[in-house]
């Protein structure tokens, strides 16, 4: 493949979250435009994908437009697939994995779908390298995206392989955490930049915490992770994967210019958040407390506080919840002027027992929840 030359990349985020992967997007020097509410797309070569890998935040995965097409059926498909020419991408060596969605009438599941796919991609490089690649289930070598919605099809290669979401650094989840991905949205939309102190009082398994961390230290998340998919491709720049690497190592700093401060009243749950924070290699950055959210010491420095409560969605919970929401009200009110305070919710109605009036309200999905991440700004009070 010729890393240089300029594709089509789509960019997938999940819902809630596209405008601030399209900020980064710009940021890092593309055009981009919204196409859906999860997808960001932009006119760059693979090796601008390989940067996009390392250094999005809120992106989960970055694909390459190889082939589209009008499709009818099943057998269509298997020849539209197999005149693509897959032995200048996969070698015969590697191991493919086919992901699908499929919205169309001609066919009842992307499963079968994506054994069409696979069969034709591995047809055409066993017909033409004398050795079929195998191929199965697993992301962490070749993977190709392929949707079909009605009777038109897309096939990409998916340059990230795993999704950008997965870290690596969380190793204990604790209770209901945040895709990382969706935590480093979250504090892009709270303007949380590193340029100011963070607090997390109820930090659970420490992901907003930690994504804050790297964005105070300009650590690129792909730093984390060692294997991409577009490793696995055909023309694969080594050097340039080096050197990409090399500029943002030296782009990251040691120590944040401000305070992070998690706390969690679950004793391990922070033990939980120190040992994600270690494998991120932030723990040294983070001020960890085990207290409830109303002790969370607050720096004098003022900047942004961020809570992400439990939503009760368990039966039985609901009245214990109120009482924690007003109380973060409170807490809000009482010891953090001059902060801008969120929280970020899947309950409206316990939302309303903060009890505080918001300044945004902002739509995410946290999985299939609609959340809201409520911003509210806690002024000095003169006296
Ligand atoms: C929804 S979880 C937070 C998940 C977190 N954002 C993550 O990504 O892992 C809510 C957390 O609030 C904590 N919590 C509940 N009541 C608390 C209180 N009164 N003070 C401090 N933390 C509390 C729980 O222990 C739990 O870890």
């Amino acid at each position: 493949m010729d890393m240089r030359k300029n594709e089509t990349l789509v960019i997938t985020c999940a819902r809630g979250v596209a405008d601030y992967l399209r900020q980064e997007v710009e940021q890092l020097g593309h055009t981009a435009r919204t196409t859906s509410d999860t997808t960001i797309e932009t006119a760059a070569s693979l090796h601008d994908a390989m940067r996009l890998n390392l250094a999005l935040r809120t992106g989960i995965n970055v694909l390459c437009l190889l082939k589209q097409f009008s499709c009818k059926g099943p057998d269509e498909l298997y020849r539209e697939v197999v005149s693509f020419p897959w032995e200048d991408y996969i070698a015969p060596s590697e191991y493919l994995s086919v992901v699908s969605r499929v919205n169309t009438l001609a066919v009842n599941n992307s499963v079968f779908a994506s054994q069409k796919v696979k069969d034709a991609i591995v047809d055409r490089v066993s017909e033409k390298r004398g050795m079929r690649p195998n191929s199965g289930p697993d992301r962490d070598n070749v993977v190709i995206n392929f949707y079909w919605n009605d009777d038109r099809c897309w096939i990409y290669l998916n340059t990230s392989g795993k999704k950008l979401s997965d870290r690596g650094y969380r190793k204990i989840p604790h209770t209901a955490p945040l895709q990382e991905t969706l935590a480093a949205a979250l504090l892009r939309a709270a303007g949380f930049d590193g340029s100011q102190p963070l607090v997390n009082p109820m930090c659970g398994s420490g992901t907003l915490a930690i994504e804050a961390a790297l964005i105070a230290l300009k650590r690129a998340p792909g730093l984390l992770r060692s294997d991409f998919g577009f490793k696995h491709v055909i023309g694969f720049d080594s050097e340039a994967w080096s050197a990409l690497h090399r500029e943002a190592c030296a782009q990251s700093k040691k120590k944040p210019p401000f305070r992070i401060i998690a706390a969690d009243i679950d004793k391990k749950a922070v033990e939980a958040a120190k040992k994600n924070a270690q494998t991120a290699g932030v723990e040294e950055v983070i001020e960890f407390h085990v207290c409830d959210f109303n002790d969370t010491p607050i720096p004098e420095e003022k900047g942004v506080v961020i809570l992400n409560p439990e939503y009760g969605h368990r039966l039985g919970k609901q009245h214990e919840l109120e009482e924690t929401y007003k109380g973060i009200g409170d807490f809000l009110k009482n010891k953090c002027a001059g902060f801008t305070g969120y929280v970020f919710t899947g309950n409206m109605a316990l939302a309303k027992k903060v009890g505080l009036r918001t300044s945004r309200r902002l739509i995410f999905f946290n999985a299939r929840i609609e959340c809201r991440l409520l911003e509210y700004h806690m002024y000095v009070s003169r006296k």
